[in-house]
């Protein structure tokens, strides 16, 4: 394989209502304290009435294009990642790529849940090394409040809305194998699933069962287990793959579930806090949204910079999850 995929460059948007966990907690019964001291999450953002996941696809796909200084009409693939898009079909995909004025390619929906945004670059990244696509846009985006069950508090405070993307595009491979790491681009990613788990965080809804969207239900302590192990697994899978440890790295840019995941996983694997990107505590969980809605805001406040080793690891509803290492 000759090609390889680079990072040109991210976005993101969140929606413009923000919601406080006092002010949540004057119509769901729970407290600023317990959300903080469970989760770390003080705030979330919530779409507006009849703002589309393509509406905050679009939004965060227009600034990573900027940002990278590609035009919409260069991209060959775009995939975006969602648990809640705009209709059962078409692909919410197609809407964004319509919207964005990207007329030739192809464009389609990934669901892994939290993973999705991991699955979607480590598609891009198979798409590029196979020689079938040359630029592609990955977004993540999410409108997770149109799924929540406002009455079930064990779920409802959790999550909110918003979106992130990466363009990459295709480059010519120069490194030997063993020197991969040291190239930027995507070095590596893995990727994995355990439907065995489907009962532990699902929806209790959907068009061939009950013909209804459904709500977010979730047994909160067995995920909180499954997401700490998966993690810090497909970590340590990924330094061992590349034959590094995590002295190599220079940021992790997790999946944002919750403050306690975070903190437990960098324990596990052994990784400092001061080298984790978190913004738990303002976005809640975004789903497929949180890792570029991340990695965005330490790219623009200049912690993240150009040839970093940035690890994003992820988990979700399936169970799935993942991680891809990329050197930015
Ligand atoms: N406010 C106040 N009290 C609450 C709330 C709330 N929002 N939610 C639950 N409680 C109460 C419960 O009713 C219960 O009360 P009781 O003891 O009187 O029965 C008490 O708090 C403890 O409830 P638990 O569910 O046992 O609380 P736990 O300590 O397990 O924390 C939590 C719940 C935060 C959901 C935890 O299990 C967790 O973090 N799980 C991971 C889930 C997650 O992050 N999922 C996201 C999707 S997966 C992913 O993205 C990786």
């Amino acid at each position: 394989m000759n090609y390889k995929s680079l990072v040109k460059g991210c976005g993101s948007y969140l929606p413009e209502r923000l919601v406080t966990n006092e002010q949540l907690a004057q119509w769901v019964d729970t407290s600023d304290d317990w959300i903080v001291s469970r989760t770390g999450i003080k705030q979330r953002y919530i779409a507006a009435e009849g703002e589309l996941t393509s509406d905050l696809a679009i939004m965060a796909a227009r600034r990573a294009l900027k940002h990278s200084k590609i035009e919409a009409r260069e991209l060959d693939l775009l995939i975006l990642a969602t648990t809640t898009p705009d209709a059962t079909f078409p692909a919410t995909a197609t809407k964004v790529q319509s919207e964005l004025g990207m007329t030739s390619g192809a464009a389609f929906d990934v669901q892994a849940v939290c993973s999705g945004f991991v699955y979607g670059l480590a598609i891009a990244d198979n798409f590029i090394k196979a020689g079938q696509a040359k630029t592609v846009l990955v977004i993540g985006a999410e409108t997770f409040s149109r799924i929540l069950d406002w009455k079930d508090r064990s779920t409802c405070v959790l999550f909110g809305d918003g979106a992130g993307a990466i363009v990459m595009q295709a480059t010519n491979r120069t490194n030997i194998m063993e020197e991969a790491h040291k190239e930027r681009g995507v070095i590596s990613t893995h990727l994995h699933s355990d439907g065995a788990t489907n009962d532990l965080l699902y929806v209790d809804g959907g068009p061939s069962s009950t013909q209804t969207t459904g709500y977010v239900r979730m047994i909160g302590r067995e995920v909180f287990r499954h997401a700490v192990n998966n993690l810090a697994e497909v970590v340590d899978e990924t330094l061992s793959y590349n034959a590094l440890t995590s002295d190599a790295l220079d940021w992790i840019v997790p999946h944002q579930a919750n403050r306690r995941i975070l903190d437990s996983t960098a324990r596990k694997i052994g990784i400092p806090e001061d080298k984790i990107v978190i913004t738990v505590e303002n976005h809640a969980n975004t789903s497929a949204a949180s890792i570029p809605l991340a990695l965005d805001e330490a790219v623009r406040d200049g912690r993240i910079k150009k040839g970093n080793l940035i690890l994003m690891e992820a988990m979700g509803g399936g169970l799935t999850w993942g991680s891809a290492l990329v050197r930015w």
